[in-house]
């Protein structure tokens, strides 16, 4: 039997300079797809995943992420008042409830690894939830609530990944794979961010994962790596023979959504996806890509 998975880290330190200059003065993780934050669609997935505690490892500036989970008693009055119930209901139906919310400082950008480690006490000795917000997956049923399915299965250490294209592998944790079966590719070593010439595959992790506690262990001891960082993709490689390890081939759609295009290909997907927007938003964009 496999542990169910309770807790989510959401590694939001960023500095988003790939973003500037929007993320100047607003953490990135806020910046909305057609009308909610980044940061709103991993918390979401990650509940729907049936994550009960959302743990967030944040640096300075990054205080709009704490109002937007925290209750807006103004806001509710307001919207009670004016007889916006739907709103109202909406608003107070996502807003996690006392104690489900946990946040805790990066005090230094020492990379995504140090940002997992700095969730150690909050997520103390079970299998975890890590999702990225950058990496948004337009998907049937949500990418962490497919890992979670399959986890069951497996246990261990189960990470989300895609082919990309070979000229790409140096944005990534890059897999040698074992064995497939279905949807799961053993794992059989890992390296952050290799050169298309020297990269094992071109299949790629992306911001889901689904860890065991021991990698604690691992992150306190790792050295700086790619990047001069201390990345999770080589404390997850020294797991690799002591639990489980499958690559994750989820059905969806993932969006880069640090990068500009990546970002507007995201928003124009999850509007098109939206019945109250798609139809009204298509005719214009098919217009507009007759004209190019
Ligand atoms: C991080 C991880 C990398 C992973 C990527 C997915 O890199 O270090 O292994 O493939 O996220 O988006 P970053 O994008 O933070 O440079």
């Amino acid at each position: 039997m496999t542990k169910k998975i309770r807790k989510a880290v959401f590694p939001v330190g960023g500095l988003g300079t790939r973003f500037l200059p929007a993320t100047k003065a607003m953490p990135k993780e806020m910046l909305p797809v057609v009308d909610k934050p980044l940061i709103h669609y991993a918390m979401e997935e990650a509940r729907a995943a049936g994550v009960e505690h959302f743990i967030f490892v944040t640096s300075r500036g990054k205080g709009a992420l704490e109002d937007h989970f925290d209750r807006h008693f103004e806001l509710e009055e307001t919207l009670s008042r004016r007889g916006k119930t739907a709103e109202l209901e909406a608003l107070l139906g996502w807003q996690p409830a006392m104690g489900e919310v946990s946040y805790v400082r990066q005090p230094e950008a020492l990379g995504l690894g140090h940002a997992v480690l700095c969730a150690k006490h909050l997520v103390g000795d079970e299998p975890f939830a890590v999702i990225l917000p950058d990496d948004l997956v337009l998907a049937e049923k949500p990418c962490l609530a497919q890992m979670v399915d399959a986890h069951a299965g497996v246990g261990g250490n189960l990470v989300a990944v895609m082919d990309v294209p070979r000229e790409h592998t140096q944005r990534y944790g890059v897999l040698t794979p074992g064995k497939a079966e279905g949807a799961l590719t053993e794992v059989k070593g890992l390296v952050e961010k290799p050169k298309p010439e020297v990269a094992p595959s071109t299949l790629s992790v992306i911001g889901r994962y689904i860890l065991e506690s021991a990698i604690f262990g691992h992150l306190e001891t790792q050295e700086r790596g790619a990047g001069g960082e201390i990345q999770l993709t080589d404390a997850m490689a020294k797991m690799i023979g002591e639990v489980p390890f499958h690559g994750f081939t989820f059905d969806g759609t993932r969006f880069d959504c640090g990068d500009k295009v990546g970002f507007l290909q995201a928003n124009v997907a999850f509007a098109l996806a939206r019945p109250d927007i798609g139809p009204k938003l298509a005719p214009f964009l098919a217009e507009t890509a007759a004209k190019l």
